[in-house]
């Protein structure tokens, strides 16, 4: 299904450049000269080539090969040698223990069935106290909405599989092994016939055509989209959060046998947004 859909998008995605989204993304990364970064479910790199010039190197790493296809020839085209394109999946990232100082993904954990063998395994590859950053779409918090929201993104995306509350990433991220130094946010508005140009097809997007024109019209439930009329276009509003985390130090055994695992003090968790801006594009 994965590999399907993004064969698909691949083309679409192959046109997408730099978005205020992902300068957003790239401005909260407390990057260094001599950092390595794995970006998990990186697609065509562009967050990964967005980090390139920062860093020692990147590896982009992604279940689909057109997408990694159209990413390694963009990243060739911008002149990028620290940045190497790998075919694998998140729940089994082919490197070993410890590998990176920066483990990043952005539109990926919605995809997976199972998001904690994800998250699992990019905790695995990142260094002791390395980081991991998740950026990813929120669902609302109420139970009806949060399922109408999921139904509309997988009628558009089959490979949509649930986007969580900021709770329920939480606790994915506490499960892994992760703490979560900071937390930001951003709503993003979206023009809703744009959004739907990369539908499943015309059926699909009649559907939620339809669904956001009742709600617009009080005519029926709340979709989770936040729509709303600018002149002619209908919009709707994207959360999107992004969750800096370190990982917890592997614990080491001292010879009287007490638990010495260490960790790092957290840095101060910083809540921003609403901070909006038009020309995103989600996945
Ligand atoms: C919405 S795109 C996001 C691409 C990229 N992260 C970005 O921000 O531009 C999702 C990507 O995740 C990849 N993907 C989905 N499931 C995956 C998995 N289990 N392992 C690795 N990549 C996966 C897809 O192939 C696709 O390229």
């Amino acid at each position: 299904m994965i590999k399907t859909e993004f064969k698909r998008q691949a083309g679409d995605w192959a046109k997408r450049a730099t978005s205020p989204d992902l300068r957003w993304v790239v401005d909260h990364l407390h990057l260094r000269p001599h950092f390595r970064v794995l970006d998990v479910g990186a697609g065509t790199g562009l967050l990964a080539r967005a980090l390139s010039p920062h860093v020692a190197d990147v590896v982009a790493l992604d279940l689909t090969p057109e997408m990694l296809e159209a990413g390694k020839q963009a990243a060739e085209r911008e002149g990028l040698t620290n940045l190497r394109f790998e075919l694998g999946a998140a729940e089994t990232i082919p490197f070993p223990a410890g590998s990176f100082d920066l483990v990043v993904c952005r539109w990926l954990l919605h995809h997976l069935a199972h998001p904690i063998d994800g998250l699992r395994e990019m905790a695995r590859v990142a260094l002791d106290n390395g980081c991991v950053v998740v950026v990813d779409l929120v669902s609302p918090t109420e139970t009806s909405v949060a399922h109408s929201y999921n139904q509309l993104q997988r009628w558009r995306d089959p490979s949509h599989s649930a986007a969580l509350s900021i709770e329920g990433l939480d606790s994915l991220f506490e499960q892994a092994g992760l703490e979560v130094d900071e937390s930001h946010k951003l709503d993003v508005e979206e023009d809703l016939t744009e959004w739907l140009s990369v539908r499943n097809s015309e059926d699909s997007g009649k559907k939620i055509r339809t669904a956001v024109m009742q709600e617009l019209s009080r005519t029926g439930p709340e979709t989770g989209l936040r729509p709303f009329c600018r002149g002619n276009a209908i919009m709707f509003t994207h959360t999107l959060r992004m969750a800096v985390s370190h990982r917890l130090r592997r614990p080491t055994r001292t010879d009287d046998g007490s638990d010495r695992s260490a960790r790092r003090a957290p840095l101060s968790l910083t809540v921003l947004g609403p901070h909006r801006h038009d020309a995103a594009q989600s996945g």
